[in-house]
C-alpha cells in the first residue's frame, strides 16, 4: 500500500487521483478529512506535529510520496515513523535544496534530505523547480486590478506544473527499486518570465494584464499585507530575488525520461486554471503563497 502525505496540497492531491486511476491500493494523509482529494482512497486524519497518528497512518504501507510544507522536524518526525512502521521507500518532494542557501526552506529540505539518506531506508528525490500552481495566488490580484505585483525581475524559471511533479511520483511509486537513490531534476518544457506569465494571461484573458516589478524587500511587505505568514513571505522573497538573479533558469528532461511524456506548458496550466482568474476566488480556496 502507498501512503501519500499532503494530500490535500498541489502534487498530494493529484498524485493520490493518478494512483486511485491506476487501481495502487493508496491511502492518504490529510489533517482534515473534508479536505481529502476526491478519490477513491482510504483516508487516515493526521498531524506532522503528531507522531501517534503518523504511527497509524504508517501501519502496512510500503512507500511513501512525501509531501509537507518542509518544515524539518515535521518530516524527520514521518521519515522517522517510517522507520518504525517498515516502509521500504520514500518519495520525497523537494526543491533546489542546500546547506548554505540563504532561502531557510532549501536549508530545510537539505537537513531533511541528510536525514533520509542516513535513514537506511530506500528514497528516490524529486526536486522540482517552481510549480506553476503559485501563480493562482496572483488571480485575486489580478482580477481586482489586471495586474500583478511579483519582484523576480527578467529572471527565467523552468516553472512546472504540479501534476506533473505528481505523474512523476505516481510513476515512481509503481517501480521504486528501479529508482532507487536517484534525484530526478523536474521542469516544465520551457523558461518562463514573468513578462511571459503577463503575456499568456493576457491572451487568455483578453485584457492586458500587467506585470508590476518591484523590489524583494516592497514584495515581503506587500505579501504580509495580503496575509502571507512572515516566515513563508520571507522565503517567498528570496526566492524572487533569487530567480531574478537567474537562479531559476534551468531546464532538464527528467520527466520525459522518467514518464514518457511532454510535461504541461504555461499555456496548459492556463487553459486548464481560466476560472480561478475569472471567477471569485476566497484567498482560503487557494493557500498561502509558497515558492520553493
Ligand atoms: N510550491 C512550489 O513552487 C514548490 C517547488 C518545488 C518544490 N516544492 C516543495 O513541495 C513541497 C510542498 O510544497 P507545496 O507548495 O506543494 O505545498 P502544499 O501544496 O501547500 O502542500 C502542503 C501539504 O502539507 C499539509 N500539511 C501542512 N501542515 C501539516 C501538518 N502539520 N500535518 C499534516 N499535514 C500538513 C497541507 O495540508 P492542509 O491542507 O491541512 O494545510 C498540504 O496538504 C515542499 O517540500 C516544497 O519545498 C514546492
Amino acid at each position: 500500500m502507498i501512503l501519500v502525505t499532503g494530500a490535500s496540497g498541489k502534487v498530494g492531491s493529484e498524485a493520490a487521483r493518478l494512483l486511485d486511476a491506476q487501481r495502487q491500493p493508496t491511502r492518504v494523509l490529510v489533517r482534515d478529512a473534508s479536505r481529502a482529494p476526491h478519490a477513491d482512497v482510504e483516508i487516515a486524519t493526521g498531524d506532522f506535529e503528531r507522531p501517534d497518528t503518523l504511527d497509524a497512518a504508517m501501519r502496512g504501507i510500503e512507500t511513501v510520496i512525501l509531501v509537507s510544507p518542509a518544515v524539518p522536524a515535521q518530516e524527520i518526525a514521518v521519515i522517522a515513523s517510517a522507520v518504525r512502521q517498515g516502509v521500504r521507500h520514500i518519495v520525497k518532494i523537494t526543491s533546489k535544496a542546500s546547506a548554505d542557501s540563504p532561502v531557510e526552506r532549501r536549508r530545510g529540505q537539505a537537513q531533511i534530505e541528510v536525514y533520509l539518506e542516513t535513514s537506511g531506508l530506500s528514497y528516490t528525490l524529486l526536486r522540482a523547480n517552481a510549480y506553476m500552481q503559485n501563480l493562482l495566488a496572483l488571480a485575486p490580484t489580478i482580477k481586482q486590478s489586471r495586474g500583478f505585483l511579483m519582484s523576480a525581475g527578467d529572471g527565467q524559471v523552468g516553472m512546472i506544473d504540479a501534476r506533473d511533479v505528481a505523474a512523476t511520483a505516481a510513476k515512481v511509486v509503481a517501480e521504486p527499486t528501479a529508482h532507487a537513490g536517484r534525484a530526478y531534476w523536474l521542469t516544465g518544457p520551457e523558461l518562463i518570465t514573468y513578462n511571459d506569465v503577463a503575456k499568456e494571461l493576457s491572451g487568455a484573458l483578453g485584457y492586458t494584464v500587467e506585470y508590476r516589478q518591484t523590489t524583494p524587500t516592497e514584495h515581503l511587505s506587500a505579501m504580509v499585507r495580503a496575509g502571507v505568514p512572515e516566515t513563508v513571505a520571507t522565503s517567498n522573497a528570496q526566492a524572487f530575488g533569487l530567480i531574478a538573479e537567474g537562479d531559476a533558469a534551468w531546464l532538464s528532461d527528467e520527466f520525459a525520461a522518467v514518464t514518457g511524456t511532454t510535461p504541461r506548458s504555461l499555456r496548459t496550466f492556463i487553459a486548464d486554471h481560466i476560472a480561478a482568474f475569472t471567477e471569485r476566488l476566497t484567498p482560503a480556496s487557494i493557500g498561502p503563497l509558497r515558492t520553493r
